[in-house]
């Protein structure tokens, strides 16, 4: 086997075109491969009879099936095979198989166009390229110092010889996965096209388990279902889960990151990267067959994509893997993207936070001037009730407390005009961005902001009105860049204006990218929510630094909330396209401290909202609870003001998607170390080694642990905290309680 690929490597791993004759070769191995799938005295026979063979059924092969139609790709590992295949009619497919077990059947690819044929028959294959790459690069800011972008990429052109039209099918196999697309060069008979159907499919082998969220066009903010693949219907799931707009048009549509588990432990999942003028693909799903089919999400007047050669399409992806940790760790999205296209990148920053924020969350105080907070029906007067959460002074009293904590930034939220009218009646002209409220005296809050070294994160509620954003977005940065904010945190809540389109099409797609690129002319960070889930953009322009794009902690304050498996499957799904702002730190868990009558709850212990600093990876991390709840507990408030947000190396100890997860990083151009380990509703115990500390070294470990009677609903604030010396030839065993967690401080002694 190891011969025939080596082979076959002299093929593929040269970087150089290669003529239709290869195909045979590639062939040839994998049936060999497949043959050898049972490990049995006749696969041995096979496999010598095959190694004596080889040259007899390339003449074959080259002789009879001159246009012969499938190709093999494999992962640097060898575990994972991509097979390519062209059929007789000319139709395109892969299969996948995974340590020689087929995890994705032959699946077509291919496209509907609005005008003439369709990419889906009728090709054939002019030539082809490959090559190796292995590839290290450095992320501004990251979970780890240096990232390898390791892969084998083949690249097919094929020809539609009726039409005289050329599409490039191109797939790069890394160790954790494999990711194919298409690419359409610059030719003569296709120069502006629209898209009006992606054929790809992903055909699954059985009925996975899988954690799935409805395929609404406009939200991503759903708690995940964990069913069978055969059991997905969004009929039957919860719609009174606190999302305003919903838009789901379709039962058996679901979201990717797609997260599944086979019967037999393997663990795929199906997203794409790089999604970049093009709009965002959902999955249909038909349930008693396992086939998946690429829904890419459709603009006003049911159109997918308006393209132009040469382009190409995002990244389809499928990981697969028998250790789940190479899933949750896989950097695979951001090395689908283009390399930083920022020259400068030294104004990019990684930032703690707090803000004026939760408090209206909560209740406490409004948004609003007029402190109505009913956000639909502004009378005439603006006329201040006492209840405005971002005044001048409350905003300095955040300055404050950040600089005594040794927190980088404050966020205010409600501090411009427009808040008593923004949402709910789909109106066009809602806020300028400009004009402050007059209780917010943005000059002097600047500058005092400056004197105590802090920095200022600005909001811009959009309401989804985009067009109006849009209108308003240089003179809006021009105020930013005024008073030295150096981050904008944006909102799209609602129904979309330009009036027909949805959070996830094209249109919108290109619009929160372009937000990224004019904010990075002006230097400034990123932080979106409700925007299209991030698919490694940030890669490209490192000033996207977070996005919020999924179920957050804020459902946790007014709604349902957020189930306690809810963190558990985020990194493995949300995460893998970039950061999130989840806004962690609730410490006051039970909303009736705020109100009586109030049953929300966060559905973790305190410490659980600890460790989701480590685990809820963002360079751009919030303090979210009030100032008065890290008082009352200024000895886990500790773990927050210590814990770094951007890291040298990230080790991923323990993961199992819906149920736990451990991970220990190693805090940027520092010898700390800090642990965040998670669990869902189940109490768990496990064992941790040290043995990623330095050898030789002492180190003070600080324990933030759930009290012997935490849990997530009847005792979630009980905590205890102890300091003990390891090294990296110690264990520590965690106790986590129901919904709880687990954080941890390493700082060497010497
Ligand atoms: C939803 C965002 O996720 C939240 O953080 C923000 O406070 C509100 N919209 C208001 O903009
Ligand atoms: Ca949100």
């Amino acid at each position: 086997m190891k011969e025939a690929f080596r082979k076959r490597s002299l093929f593929l791993f040269t970087k150089q075109s290669l003529k239709r004759s290869a195909f045979s070769v590639s062939r040839l191995c994998f049936l060999k491969r497949k043959f050898i799938t049972h490990k049995s005295s006749t696969s041995s026979y096979i496999s010598q009879k095959l190694k004596k063979m080889k040259y007899t059924f390339l003449l074959l092969f080259l002789g009879i099936f001159g246009s012969a139609s499938a190709q093999v790709i494999q992962s640097p590992s060898k575990n994972i095979a991509v097979e390519f295949k062209l059929s007789k009619e000319g139709k395109p497919s892969y299969t996948v198989s995974y340590k020689n077990q087929i995890v994705v059947n032959e699946s077509a690819l291919g496209l509907a166009l609005k005008e003439g044929m369709g990419f889906e028959d009728g090709f054939t294959l002019l030539d082809q390229e490959s090559k190796s790459v292995d590839e290290p690069w450095k992320p501004v800011l990251g979970e780890q110092a240096i990232i390898q972008n390791k892969y084998n990429e083949t690249s097919f052109h094929l020809i539609q010889k009726v039409t005289d039209r050329k599409i490039n099918i191109i797939f790069k196999v890394y160790n954790e996965g494999l990711a194919f697309r298409y690419e359409f060069p610059k030719q003569e008979k296709l120069n502006y096209f629209i898209i009006t159907d992606e054929k790809t499919q992903f055909n699954l082998t059985a009925d996975h388990k899988v954690f799935w969220i409805p395929g609404d066009f406009d939200s991503n903010e759903y708690e995940y279902n964990e069913t069978k693949l055969s059991e997905i219907d969004n009929s039957k799931i919860n719609r009174n889960n606190g999302i305003g707009v919903k838009s789901i048009p379709n039962k058996y549509r679901v979201q990717t990151p797609l997260m599944m588990k086979s019967a037999a432990n393997l663990y795929l999942n199906i997203f794409e990267a790089a999604v970049v003028n093009y709009p965002v693909m959902h999955l249909n799903v038909e349930g008693s067959t396992y086939k998946l089919k690429a829904e890419l999400v459709p603009n006003a007047i049911g159109d997918k994509a308006y393209l132009k050669t040469p382009c190409v399409s995002p990244w389809r992806t499928i990981m697969v893997s028998d250790d789940a940790r190479d899933i949750v760790s896989s950097k695979m999205i951001l090395n689908l993207n283009e390399p930083s296209k920022l020259d400068d990148t030294s104004w990019i920053k990684p930032m703690k936070y707090v803000g004026i924020w939760w408090e209206m969350h909560v209740g406490k105080s409004t948004w609003d001037y007029a402190g109505s907070q009913n956000a639909t029906n502004f009378g005439t007067k603006l006329e201040s009730s006492g209840r405005h959460g971002a005044t001048t002074a409350n905003t300095k009293r955040y300055i404050d407390f950040a600089a005594k904590n040794g927190f980088d930034g404050v966020l205010v939220e409600g501090w411009n005009v427009g808040w008593e009218d923004w949402s709910g009646n789909w109106k066009e002209e809602v806020f300028d961005f400009t004009t402050p409220y007059p209780d917010f005296d943005i000059a002097a809050i600047s500058a005092y902001a400056k004197e105590k070294k802090v920095k200022m994160i600005m909001h811009h509620e959009t309401s989804a009105s985009v067009a109006n954003y849009e209108r308003h977005l240089d003179r809006a940065f021009d105020l930013m860049k005024k008073y030295d904010y150096p981050a904008v945190k944006t909102g799209y809540v609602g129904k979309i204006i330009p009036r027909g389109e949805f959070h996830d099409g094209q249109t919108m797609v290109n619009h929160f990218n372009f937000v990224v690129r004019r904010a990075a002319d002006y230097k400034l960070m990123v932080n979106s929510h409700e925007s299209s889930h991030p698919t490694g953009y940030g890669r490209t322009y490192p000033n996207y630094v977070a996005a919020e794009a999924a179920r957050g902690n804020e459902f946790n304050a007014w709604s349902v909330g957020n189930p306690p498996m809810h963190e558990t499957i985020l990194p493995f799904t949300r995460l893998l396209g970039g950061p999130m702002d989840y806004t962690p730190g609730i410490f006051e868990i039970k909303m009736n401290a705020y109100d009586k009558n109030k049953t929300e709850q966060v559905h973790t212990t305190l410490v659980k909202q600890l460790a989701l600093y480590v685990t809820m990876y963002s360079p751009i991390q919030m303090a979210a609870d009030l100032l008065e709840n890290y008082e009352k507990y200024p000895d886990a408030f500790q773990f927050i003001k210590d814990v770094a947000v951007d890291w040298d190396d990230s080790i991923y100890l323990e993961a199992e998607p819906g149920d736990y997860l451990t991970i220990v990083r190693k805090a940027k151009g520092s010898r700390n170390w800090f642990l965040g380990a998670i669990t869902d509703e189940n109490a768990r115990s496990s064992e941790i080694k040290l043995d990623f500390l330095t050898q030789g070294k002492k180190y003070k470990a600080i324990l933030y642990e759930d009290g012997n009677e935490a849990d997530w609903q009847k005792n979630p604030i009980s905590y205890k905290i102890r300091t003990i010396t390891v090294t990296s030839k110690s264990k520590i065993k965690l106790n986590l309680a129901a919904g709880g967690g687990a954080a941890i401080s390493f700082v060497p002694l010497q």
